[in-house]
């Protein structure tokens, strides 16, 4: 696996043109392709359900699909999205009344299993569920929409998980989600994360493979 690895979110995608729009991505050197799944009551937002997720199987896609549930509950969908054909579940702690079920309930579907921490989300929702993660996600703006700016303060939390995760000794990947552009990517990097969402600053350029290849060379300097 690389070190670095790019997520498009799709929510900045043309829907119109959806399996377009992923192939293009793809074809462009993305390497997990991220949903984001908003249900008006968790998030102001209303987004896609499972049937979107398995249309993009259906439709041939084989890359790893991260799944960023914005819901409550999370439970049912959980169990959804991994019919569905979803690689990886992230959930908000506040979404879910049974924080270590939920992330058992994933990881018995045989997805990896997240957790996404908003910008005013405490770490200690982490301190008995580090052995059950897969994925940290922290969110870089508040959840609900693309094209927010970056949250600055996000960097020293971004820190502060990254030795978290390198104390535990787990495999845990620390997902970075909001705001990022070829700005800011290396300096968020540097504060420890491995894996980018990116929404606007990939889908709202007209060419794709130019952004992403831009990104890794920044990540490589
Ligand atoms: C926001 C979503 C993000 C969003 C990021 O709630 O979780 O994944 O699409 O979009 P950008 O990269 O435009 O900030
Ligand atoms: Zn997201």
């Amino acid at each position: 696996m690389k070190k670095y690895q790019i997520l498009p979110s799709l929510l900045s995608a043309n829907f119109a043109a959806l399996g377009k729009e992923v192939d293009a991505v793809l074809a462009a050197g993305a390497d997990i392709l991220h949903l984001d799944v908003m249900d008006n009551h968790y998030v102001p937002n209303l987004t896609v359900g499972p049937l979107v997720c398995e249309a993009l199987r259906r439709h041939g896609v084989k890359a790893p699909i991260d799944v960023h549930l914005m819901t409550k509950p999370v439970d049912h969908l959980i169990i959804e999205f991994a019919k569905a054909g979803a690689s990886h579940i992230t959930f908000h702690p506040e979404a879910s009344e049974h924080v270590d079920r939920s992330l058992a309930l994933i990881r018995k579907h045989e997805c990896k299993a997240g957790l996404a921490l908003n910008p005013a989300t405490p770490l200690h929702c982490l301190d008995y569920v580090m052995d059950k993660l897969d994925i940290i996600l922290v969110m870089s703006v508040n959840p609900g929409f693309g094209g927010q700016h970056f949250i600055p303060s996000s960097l020293d939390k971004i820190r502060q998980i990254r030795k978290l995760i390198d104390a535990s000794q787990y495999p845990i990947h620390l997902i970075v989600d909001g705001g990022i552009k070829t700005s800011n990517i290396r300096e968020v990097a540097d504060a420890g994360a491995d894996m980018f969402v990116a929404g606007s600053a990939i889908f709202h350029h007209h060419d794709y493979a130019a952004v992403i290849a831009e990104m890794r060379k920044k990540l490589e300097e």
